[in-house]
């Protein structure tokens, strides 16, 4: 199995189920809620959830609205030290476990998140 798989084993209604139980935790939690939008968390939903698609094999929609990912630059504004990075990474373990996905695909996205969220650390 390849990265580019994972879309079309778990489909849009996947990573729609993921990204949306990751947001719902966001408003509650004292260090993340600060960090994102709270007047567009729908569109900070759709986002992550578009950009994942486009990640791992699904369609470019991510690309055409937003262009390309550029990630950590993406990420500078915000200040993520290795609390908030673990707490991001807390938050989607959650999510992980009410989004019930295959245990492949499970995998091969946690690897994947443990890795990113890792590299958008941009302050001590
Ligand atoms: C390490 C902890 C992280 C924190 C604190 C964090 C925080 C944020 C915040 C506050 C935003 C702005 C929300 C918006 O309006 O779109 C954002 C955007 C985004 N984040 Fe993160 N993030 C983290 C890790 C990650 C990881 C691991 C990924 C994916 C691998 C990711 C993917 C994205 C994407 C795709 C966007 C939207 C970028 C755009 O098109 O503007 N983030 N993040």
């Amino acid at each position: 199995m390849e990265e580019t798989d994972i879309y079309s084993m778990i489909g849009e209604e996947g990573f729609t189920r993921l990204v949306a139980a990751f947001y719902r935790q966001v408003p509650h939690d004292d260090i993340l809620s600060a960090m994102y939008p709270r007047n567009d968390l729908q569109g900070a939903e759709q986002r992550l959830r578009d950009f994942l698609i486009y990640r791992f094999g699904g369609p470019q929609k991510y690309i055409d609205e937003r262009g390309h990912p550029r990630l950590r630059a993406r990420h500078f504004p915000f200040r993520i030290n290795q609390a908030a990075r673990d707490r991001w990474m807390q938050l989607m373990n959650e999510a992980f476990v009410d989004a019930a996905l295959p245990t492949e695909a499970e995998q091969f996205l946690r690897a994947f998140f443990e890795h990113m969220s890792t590299f958008m650390i941009n302050h001590p």
